[in-house]
């Protein structure tokens, strides 16, 4: 195991209507004016909003409101939040949404207080040390930013989708009711569902050695969501299944499951690249690429995909030849995305073969380093998105 620094101070209110005890917790954290931040519509419709709204009046904690989140959010409207933030002197940032609009309000909540453009940190890389605090209402169980260092944000010109990180970015607070989740199109609750199981995958792929405690906490959360998946398309009110899914999105990404251990997302970063081109759902594009990736590293380390197989999807060990049990375990998999009712190649979200340069030099673009189980080049991850295509 490698030597680690962890870090995870967020207050967790997990639950049926937690949503009412928002005010409560801005106040907790030295909230004195909030900018609520939300998506297309969905907690308007819903009546979240309001909730939340009468939550904080409840604390007479004044608010200013800007919504219109985009899925996989676009740095203009951070630009416009980090002006409405200084204009109206906010102190406190609160998404109400899913991980688009939690992601926007991280960028607003480090935007506000660097003078010059919030991008540069994009552009460098560059950690992310001070920021304006974070709570999170959460509506989509996913990405994990409600507990996770990372903001993700596409650059309108170009296109450039990018992440920053930093402990600061980790919300104070994150409200989970599972039962908001309900709402959702089977299509973004399978997104998710992906999202989760791909947070795990970029975790278990390690050549890290001796890392049982991790391997282990990352099967346990995959082996549930197995489970939970198939229950929740099946019954999209069952609230134990919501339950499950949510906190695993939670602990898929807080890295709890990733500390001492080398991790890999060269997939997310290659995804990166279809949800800005074809504007499909972050977990498709990863639903989409994982099982091209894994049949073209596997044989870097076939045990741990024979592993992964026997442990996760209960496939038997073939001790003669564990590349026929890895290969099982790639094609379980592809049958859980098959269940989710997932796109399963990029010519179905709108790709085709001439648009494959184009996809691998935006990935290259100003980042030159992705993947740790196998460093991608260019080349390679032409030869991926073709054999996803
Ligand atoms: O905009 P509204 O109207 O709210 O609709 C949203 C959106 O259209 C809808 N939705 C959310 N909650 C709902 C709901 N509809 C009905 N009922 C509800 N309860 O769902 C749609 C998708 O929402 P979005 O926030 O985009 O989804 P998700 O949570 O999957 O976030 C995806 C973004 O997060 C990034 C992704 O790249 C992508 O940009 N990621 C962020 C990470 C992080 N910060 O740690 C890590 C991830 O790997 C990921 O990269
Ligand atoms: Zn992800």
């Amino acid at each position: 195991m490698d030597n680690f620094t962890f870090y995870s101070p967020t207050y967790f209110v997990f639950g049926k209507n937690t949503e009412d005890q928002t005010g409560a917790c801005v106040k907790r954290f030295g909230g004195h004016k909030v900018l609520i931040h939300y998506g297309g519509g969905s907690v308007v419709r819903s009546g979240l909003l309001d909730r939340v709204k009468k939550s904080l009046e409840k604390e007479n904690i004044p608010y200013v409101e800007l919504g219109g989140v985009k899925a996989n959010p676009r740095s203009g409207m951070v630009y416009k939040g980090i002006e409405l933030a200084r204009k109206e002197k906010v102190d406190f940032i609160l998404p109400v949404g899913g991980g688009s609009v939690i992601d926007s309000a991280k960028a607003i909540a480090f935007g506000v207080l660097y003078d010059g453009d919030f991008w540069d940190f994009y552009d460098e890389a560059r950690p992310v040390t001070e920021a304006l605090p974070v709570g999170v209402v959460l509506t989509l169980a996913a990405t994990g930013s409600e507990g996770s260092t990372d903001a993700v944000i596409t650059k309108e010109e170009g296109m450039y989708k990018r992440c920053v990180d930093g402990d600061i970015l980790r919300p104070l607070f994150a409200i989970m009711n599972p039962q908001l989740t309900t709402t959702l199109p089977p299509y973004q609750t399978a997104s998710g569902i992906s999202d989760i199981m791909a947070h795990c995958m970029e975790r278990y792929f390690t050549h890290s050695k001796e890392v049982e405690t991790t391997d282990r906490l990352l099967e346990a959360v995959m082996l549930t969501m197995v489970k939970e998946a198939k229950r929740v398309m099946a019954e999209p009110d069952n609230y134990e299944a919501r339950a499950n899914i949510m906190w695993c999105g939670t602990i898929a990404h807080n890295n709890m499951t990733g500390v001492g251990r080398i991790q890999d997302w060269g997939t997310h970063h290659m995804e990166n690249e279809l949800s800005s081109t074809y504007g499909c759902s972050h977990g498709a594009g990863l639903a989409i690429l994982f099982p091209s990736w894994m049949k073209y590293v596997m044989n870097l380390d076939i045990n741990r995909f024979a592993q992964f197989a026997v442990r996760v999807w209960g496939c038997q060990m073939n001790f003669e030849d564990p590349s026929v049990t890895a290969r099982e375990g790639i094609e379980a998999y592809q049958n859980f995305i098959h269940m989710l009712e997932l796109p399963t190649s990029i010519s179905e979200i709108g790709g085709k073969e001439d648009d494959i340069p184009a996809l691998a030099q935006s990935m290259f673009h100003n980042a030159p380093n992705h993947g740790n189980f196998l460093k991608l080049t260019e080349d390679i991850a032409k030869e991926i998105y073709r054999m996803a295509l």
